[in-house]
């Protein structure tokens, strides 16, 4: 099969594209990852080219050696996958020891896997293991509204966790973990992939100060509505914050635990303080 007639090849450039069309990718802003299944593996192996150089992560995924991954190309604009999926993306292969990567398909017009490579892939391993191989899909954007929170909220994961959820009674449901935040750090590097990933062994959501959020899910649909989810609480709290500081009224952590029983979902106590 061709890689672009795959159905995984087809929902990853679906979301990349519905991302852009939401403003979540100015220019290269953003990237996305993809852990492809052993039988989508095979079904376009035929089109792979092994003879690139391995390349080092700048990391270190043990427990990723072997797998493949679909990914943005670093500098690649969202806007433009759809028009060449082969020149904005590639399939890499991570070799036995999880420490080198080689470009088996794609960026034919050269470039190289997205800057993020070691968060993205980090962030797999961790998933990998907690969700038992259930989660594929690690996405990072760059939302409005949720980045203009990281200037005038504190940064902890209790506040931003408590006030999105407040914002939509949809949201404890969605993300019943809460969601994790990275103070300010220097982007694309191991050590916001080291901080980032341990945020990942307990939420779904980690949002980046001043720079954007990660997201991590089983499949486009869900990582892509987690992500959509998140910044719609977001955009909904900027405005309730724009028009007066203080809420008249809102969701109470008595109404969150009675949501909580209801829906059958946990709410860590921790998010559920007395303000
Ligand atoms: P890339 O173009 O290298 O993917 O970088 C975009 C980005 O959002 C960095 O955080
Ligand atoms: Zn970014």
């Amino acid at each position: 099969m061709k890689v672009l007639d795959a159905s995984f090849v087809q929902g990853f450039i679906r979301m990349g594209y519905d991302g852009f069309l939401q403003n979540y990718h100015e220019r290269n802003g953003g990237n996305l990852s993809y852990r492809i299944k052993q039988e989508e593996v095979e079904s376009v192996r035929e089109n792979f080219t092994p003879d690139k150089p391995w390349q080092p992560i700048g990391t270190e995924v043990p427990q990723l050696a072997g797998e493949y991954f679909m990914v943005t190309g670093s500098g690649k604009y969202f806007r433009n996958l759809p028009l060449d999926p082969e020149a904005n993306t590639a399939i890499i292969e991570v070799d036995e020891k999880g420490e080198n990567y080689r470009i088996v398909w794609g960026l034919c017009n050269g470039g190289r896997p997205t800057s993020e490579l070691p968060s993205h892939l980090m962030n797999h391993e961790v998933k990998k293991r907690v969700s038992n191989g259930r989660h594929r899909v690690i996405y990072h954007a760059h939302p409005t509204n949720v980045i203009a929170l990281t200037f005038v909220l504190p940064l902890t994961d209790e506040v931003f966790t408590r006030e999105l959820w407040e914002m939509a009674t949809e949201c404890p449901v969605v993300f019943p973990d809460g969601v994790g935040v990275v103070p300010w750090m220097v982007p694309g590097g191991r050590e916001i992939a080291v901080a980032t990933s341990r945020l990942m062994e307990q939420y779904d959501v980690a949002i980046w100060a001043h720079h954007g959020m990660f997201c991590s899910g089983e499949d486009f649909d869900l990582t892509f509505g987690l992500m959509h989810t998140v910044e719609k609480a977001a955009e909904i709290l900027v405005k309730v914050l724009s028009i007066r500081p203080d809420k008249l009224q809102t969701i109470t952590p008595q109404n969150f635990r009675d949501l909580a029983k209801d829906f059958k979902v946990t709410l860590p106590e921790k998010f559920l303080y007395e303000k």
